[in-house]
């Protein structure tokens, strides 16, 4: 459960607050995180990574039932090639040295995006750190990697037409199961750090109703308290879904 900040900004547990089911992650600022202080980019990526390992506890902790992270887009190639062998070994060591904790915890772990441009070698750790932990229910963890929303899309149509799938059964309902996301609860709240406004191609389908919270803190820094804050202004807006607020309010 979270709780609610007191006068004093102390948990108050006498306020418990409802989490957000699946809370959706644009991980931004390590570079200008490092560069602030005057450190290599690669420093920003070990303090994000590290940092992810603490937002990981907090939704563990807070009950969160799905948290998808957004690690690699498929315009992040155009990086310089450096930092996206970086990226890459990011991704792989932390497979290596985190899967049995995730796995103690609880964690499933699964993978948003495009396998086939990534390194075999790789590929096969992905899946093996999804098949590892597919059985485990406290907190679903979907790791966007090599992921684009328009992308997605794509694939998800060209999945629709190789099945043979007639017009007159194309739905919303429909295209939805055909996303990586196909068996999970849209995205209630999705958080971007780093002062920038927009959605980057994330989960372009399924945030169409979820709430958004952006802040200047830097991704190394947003620790558990940053997200107690998203999660308390989460619990301040009122989700309408194209409804009235008597509507709501009835319901
Ligand atoms: C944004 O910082 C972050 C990323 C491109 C992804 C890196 C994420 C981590 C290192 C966390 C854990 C990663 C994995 C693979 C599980 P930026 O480089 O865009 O920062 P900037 O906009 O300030 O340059």
């Amino acid at each position: 459960m979270i709780a609610a900040l007191n006068p004093n900004g102390e948990p108050d547990m006498t306020t418990l607050l409802a989490p957000p089911r699946h809370i959706a992650i644009i991980m931004d600022g390590n570079g200008r995180w490092a560069k602030a202080r005057g450190l290599p980019r690669a420093e920003g990526h070990r303090q994000g990574t590290e940092n992810l390992r603490r937002i990981i506890r907090a939704c563990v902790e807070f009950d969160v039932k799905v948290l998808t992270i957004y690690a690699f887009s498929t315009e992040n190639w155009r990086r310089p090639p450096l930092e996206v062998r970086l990226l890459m070994t990011i991704l792989e060591t932390v497979i290596d040295r985190e899967l049995k904790e995730l796995n103690d915890n609880g964690v499933q772990i699964r993978h948003l995006g495009r396998l086939d441009q990534i390194a075999p070698a790789l590929q096969k750790k992905i899946q093996y750190a999804c098949d590892f932990t597919q059985h485990n229910s406290r907190l679903i963890l979907n790791v966007a990697f090599n992921y684009g929303g328009r992308d997605e899309i794509v694939q998800a149509i060209r999945r629709i037409v190789a099945d043979g799938v007639t017009e007159d059964k194309i739905d919303e309902d429909l295209l939805n199961r055909y996303l990586y996301t196909g068996d999970l609860p849209d995205p209630d709240l999705v958080i971007r750090t780093s002062g920038e406004l927009r959605l980057s191609n994330f989960l372009i389908w399924q945030a169409a109703y979820a709430e958004y919270y952006f802040t200047p803190t830097y991704w190394p820094d947003f620790d558990k308290e940053e997200l107690r804050k998203a999660i308390i202004e989460y619990n301040r807006r009122k989700r309408r879904f194209g409804m009235t607020d008597e509507q709501i309010d009835t319901a």
